[in-house]
């Protein structure tokens, strides 16, 4: 898509997303607050609310684009049943991914029931900005990429710390105040069969990477975990499985980043803010 000299719309925008992403169906996780047109200036950030809309106005902005999702985005937990398809497609049985997913959606969901349905998207009403977050399809050209690297640089004898070095081919990971983790495994470890299970509004925890281990995947790639469930995989896996954490900022950069090039290869300028 080539820009004319009007700019694009906010749905323009998502659309290319999308594109990059290989995906038709709309993301549940991802929504145009406030749409626009004749966009050529983007401020563009992965936590983006109030303040930075209000910066996005002063310093003269057409768009103020996020990644994470408001917590206004109440179909946020229809996402995850791409973990369901992620793992399907990595010769996980289907019942066994679903159950565990239909945990975490339900949990998703009471917290969404709680969250203020219109904080941040009614202050950019207000200054009539134009405002979206796109986040799977972002996440989905990362998840790509990081599947990618450990398929070109790890054979059947590879290691965990074969993997490590796998995203670190990656610059955006090997680059960033994070560093690649093995959480659970150590790096002598052979990494077998490995899965980067992201791309999919949020980590499965230690009960997705269980139903992996259980069904022949030694190493799990998130890019973060909550510390609580570190203990819970370490118990019921003490020995030959592996977790490995790439970095969430770090990740969702290496998702972001082919994006953004996208765009400014059209012509349209992207200031990069939170985490950018
Ligand atoms: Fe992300
Ligand atoms: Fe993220």
């Amino acid at each position: 898509m080539a820009l004319n000299g009007s700019g694009v719309t906010t749905e323009q925008l998502m659309k290319i997303a999308m594109e990059m992403a290989g995906q038709t169906k709309f993301p549940a996780d991802s929504r145009i607050h406030v749409p626009g047109k004749n966009i050529r200036k983007i401020l563009f950030g992965i936590d983006m609310g109030v303040a930075e809309l209000l910066v996005g106005r002063q310093l003269g902005y057409d768009c103020v684009m996020a990644h994470h999702p408001d917590p206004s985005v109440l179909t946020f937990p229809d996402v995850l049943d791409l973990h369901v398809d992620i793992a399907v497609q990595n010769g996980i049985p289907e019942k066994e991914v679903r159950e565990v997913i239909e945990r975490i959606k339900h949990n998703q969901r009471l917290a969404r029931h709680s969250a203020n349905y219109d904080h941040a998207p009614s202050f950019a009403r207000l200054l009539n900005m134009p405002y979206l977050s796109i986040h799977n399809p972002l996440d989905e050209i990362g998840r790509k990429r990081m599947q990618d690297a450990i398929h070109a640089h790890c054979g059947p004898d590879a290691t965990v710390d074969d993997v490590v070095a796998a995203l670190n081919t990656i610059e955006e990971i090997r680059n960033a105040p994070t560093n690649v983790e093995i959480r659970l495994g150590k790096g002598s470890n052979k990494a077998g069969k490995t899965v980067v299970a992201h791309g999919a509004g949020t980590n499965g925890g230690a009960a997705l990477a269980s139903v992996y281990f259980r069904n022949g995947v030694d190493t799990v790639v998130y890019i973060h975990i909550g510390p609580a469930e570190i203990p819970k995989l370490q118990a019921e896996f003490p020995t030959g499985k592996n977790l490995v954490v790439s970095g969430h900022i770090a990740s969702d950069l290496a998702g972001i980043n082919p994006f953004i090039k996208r765009l400014e290869e059209m012509g349209i300028e992207v200031t990069r803010v939170s985490g950018l």
